[in-house]
């Protein structure tokens, strides 16, 4: 009775399609390295990076940035997205500068090799230290996101005798249509400054002989969906460009900020290509008639997010009430997004697995029951313990995000190169975890 029984329906499925994640005989490969020999080599949960797909990705917005815009354009990459040594080195290489939020990103990133002049600092709470030592470093601006953070920047800069390079971050109440939790350019976030806030500060601004009023900025959020409210909002801080330098202030710098989409693979609608993002941007400056600035533009995940999956090797596989569990050595400690934000990553075995498809959850070791990477997914019921899995855009906001909750040790990080494969951070020995302890 009933006939066939029905196909399970998904919510979200997909697999984001990267040449540099190849099947080859139906076996993952990272460039030219089997994922299967990778996890023997470096174990597991391990994230593999391709630092072809980086590469790829920098020329993407750069020619993108270049077609549209006509001129040199700062790419300064979001350091919080994956801050790895490695990483940061290879876009330096590239001309990469860099935009960070902390002391710590401001160290990495010059320590990797990224040019001081090329370093930006945005952040609402930076610490006076931290301003301190972005002046000493010389970095090309600090990013001012109140009032009060510019009269410590100048405090800072007056002990100093030096004078410091600023920006003003302006929030344009732009909604970005994008998830809340990475909406930063609507009034009610706690980014940037009110436009009215920002020019009520201008006079001191100009008054004051340590403060040099280098740029302005925004960045109206993450994964925009769409390039138009990129427009409008590079519209609204040509505007407001224009009207610092009729105020006398020197700004030569427009920062446009990041939200470079990049696909995770579940999308209906495939995003806009950079291509789009840099048309949207060249026409925003021709709206505002702000078209003699320097630009900045500050990708984060679209540079690192595809270039990146979390290898993890299946635990467990457990039936409960109605649901199958496959439960992976990688946990929420290692890939924070689908329980903060639910967020998609596809999940895919690294060798084909016989067996009927039905949905299954794939989950961590962690104590939560929010510790899950995938739910309802379509995975062959062939799964088995021992099994490999990749779960894909990991690149961004992964090992960056990463914890050590339930005294977990951090995953290690490998950077493949071709058929190379180099160990970029080690899996640190359990003890390093109570190494700063003192009892
Ligand atoms: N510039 C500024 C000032 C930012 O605050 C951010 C990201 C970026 C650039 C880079 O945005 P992207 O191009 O990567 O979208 N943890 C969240 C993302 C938080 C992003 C915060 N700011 C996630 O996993 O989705």
């Amino acid at each position: 009775m009933g006939g066939a029984p029905k196909a399970p329906t998904f919510a979200r499925t997909g697999v984001p399609e990267l040449a540099n994640f190849p099947r080859v005989e139906g076996q993952l490969h990272c460039e030219k390295v089997s994922l299967s020999a990778l996890a023997l080599a470096h174990g597991t949960p391990t994230y593999v990076y391709s630092g072809a797909e980086v590469d790829r990705a920098f020329e993407g917005v750069r020619a993108a940035m270049a077609a549209a815009t006509k001129r040199d354009v700062l790419i300064a990459y979001a350091v919080k997205a994956n801050a790895n040594m490695a990483i940061l080195a290879r876009l330096a290489k590239h001309g990469c500068g860099a935009d960070i939020v902390s002391v710590g990103e401001l160290k990495r990133a010059l320590a990797a090799g990224v040019a001081a002049r090329d370093i930006v600092f945005s952040g609402v709470g930076k610490r006076a230290d931290e301003i301190r030592a972005a002046l000493e470093a010389d970095i090309r601006a600090i990013h001012v996101e109140s009032v009060a953070e510019i009269e410590v920047v100048r405090a800072e800069a007056a002990a100093l005798g030096c004078t410091a390079r600023i920006a003003l971050r302006v929030n344009p109440d732009v909604d970005a249509k994008t998830h809340p939790y990475i909406a930063t350019g609507i009034h009610g976030t706690k980014f940037g400054l009110e436009l009215e806030v920002a020019r009520g500060a201008l006079g001191k601004i100009l008054a004051c002989p340590e403060l040099h009023l280098e740029g302005v900025s925004c960045h109206i959020g993450s994964q925009l969906g769409t390039a138009a409210p990129l427009r409008e909002a590079v519209a609204i801080l040509g505007r407001f460009a224009l009207e610092c330098r009729a105020a006398g202030a020197p700004v030569r710098s427009l920062d446009v900020g990041g939200g470079w989409p990049m696909p995770y693979g579940c999308e209906a609608e495939p995003y806009p290509p950079p291509s789009a993002f840099g048309q949207a941007i060249a026409q925003g400056l021709a709206d505002a008639g702000a078209t003699d600035f320097d630009l900045i533009t500050e990708p984060g995940r679209a540079l690192v997010g595809n270039a990146g999956v979390l290898l993890t090797r299946v635990l467990y596989v457990k039936h409960q009430g109605t649901r199958r569990f496959v439960i992976v050595d990688a946990a929420m400690t290692e890939l924070l997004r689908p329980a903060l934000y639910e967020a998609y990553h596809a999940v895919a075995p690294v060798m084909p697995s016989a067996g009927a498809v039905s949905p299954c959850d794939v989950v961590g070791p962690v104590c939560e029951s929010g510790d899950f990477l995938a739910l309802e997914r379509p995975l062959s019921e062939g799964i088995q313990r021992g099994d490999l899995l990749a779960v894909y855009g990991a690149g961004a906001y992964g090992r960056a995000m990463a914890m050590t909750y339930n005294a977990r040790v951090p995953a290690a990080e490998v950077l493949v190169d071709g058929d190379r494969m180099k160990l970029v951070r080690e899996r640190p020995p359990v003890e390093s975890l109570w190494a700063h302890e003192h009892w």
